[in-house]
């Protein structure tokens, strides 16, 4: 028997092999007054029918000043969440609800809870990555562009736990020498790259950069000659010297890098399986053409938040957004 979508959780419908995709998805797109938010790890063909292309933080920002009726968020599922945290009043659709993260999936909240009610003095920083549950759980929010400006607000003596991912926070006590309890979560495709790959690759390419996300892990941050989040990245590559990068985040982000530099070579830093050239996220790449269509069609996959969670994740988000008004 042929699933049903709600259990799919995408709309699994055949469209006409002769559709133009890009057509039908602006001409529902204005009918509807939809805005389209995609994360730089999408595929490039999702990337280029966006309204808007960012990092997590750009694209909260986005989702909360919008006059769009609806946001079609292509990205993960906890990216949709921010965006209806922020506006409850709009319809916020995600073209298939199975596009979680690994990262918020290391970070249950009943153990987290837990973990926060044994630790009474400790404010609570929380990565974006998260669940709504787990944000209404947290002091303030922040995403590796503004993780250091938000957890510098705090007073040196201020007692801080960090969640859920370890290899930021490592690296964000190196920056800050503060010694903050970390959870213990990771991204299962930043901590993927081989540094033993990466190094041959640097052999074969000596003039080229190493850039790499800081959810790696900290042997491959410290061969980096540069680390921050995915704006932060394609940034550096428009306007360091180097015309030659090996990027150590999701294949996606060299959609942007090779159109806003041409003329510069950007090499995909490989994970340990030996058969694959890039790493990218299986989540990210679940959202396709069809399934953006099919979703402004039937207005459906819908994302939405209890009311109780979220006024209390309303909260951190917010203050996140407030505590990062000037960028870094
Ligand atoms: P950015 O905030 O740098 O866009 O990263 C989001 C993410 O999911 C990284 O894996
Ligand atoms: Fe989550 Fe990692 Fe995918 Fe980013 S790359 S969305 S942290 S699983």
């Amino acid at each position: 028997m042929k699933k049903k979508w709600k259990d799919l959780g995408y709309v699994d419908e055949p469209v006409p092999e002769k559709i133009d995709l890009v057509k039908e998805i602006r001409k529902l797109r204005e009918e509807k007054n939809a805005v389209i938010l995609a994360h730089f790890y999408q595929k490039p063909e999702v990337q280029d029918i966006a309204d808007f292309i960012g990092d997590s933080l750009d694209l909260s920002r986005k989702a909360a000043d919008t006059g769009a009726d609806v946001v079609l968020f292509a990205g993960v599922h906890f990216m949709a969440e921010t965006a209806k945290i922020l506006s409850p009043g709009k319809k916020v659709l995600i073209p298939d609800l199975n596009a979680g993260c690994s990262l918020a999936d290391s970070c249950p909240p009943d153990k987290f809870e837990m973990f926060k009610k044994t630790h009474p003095a400790h404010k609570v920083v929380t990565y974006v990555n998260t669940s709504a549950a787990i944000k209404a759980l947290s002091d303030v929010c922040c995403t590796s562009t503004n993780a250091l400006q938000i957890i510098e607000h705090f007073p040196k003596d201020q007692p801080l736990i960090f969640a859920p991912d370890r290899n930021l926070g490592q690296y964000l006590n190196s920056l800050t020498g503060r010694n903050m309890l970390l959870w213990d979560g990771a991204c299962l495709v930043h901590e993927e790259f081989s540094l033993e790959r990466i190094l041959e690759l640097k052999e074969e390419h000596p003039a080229a950069k190493i850039i790499s996300h800081p959810e790696c892990q900290q042997p491959l941050r410290l061969v980096s000659d540069f680390i921050g989040s995915t704006s932060a990245l394609l940034k550096f590559t428009q306007q360091d010297s180097a015309t030659s990068f090996i990027v150590a985040t999701e294949s996606g982000i060299l959609h942007q890098m090779q159109q806003a530099s041409p003329q510069k070579t950007f090499i995909p830093a490989p994970p340990n399986d030996s058969t694959c050239a890039c790493n990218d996220c299986e989540f990210m790449k679940m959202h396709d053409l069809k399934k953006i269509y099919l979703t402004l069609k039937y207005d459906w996959p819908e994302v939405t938040v209890k009311e109780n969670i979220r006024t209390r994740a309303e909260e951190p988000v917010r203050r996140m957004l407030d505590w990062s008004q000037t960028p870094q």
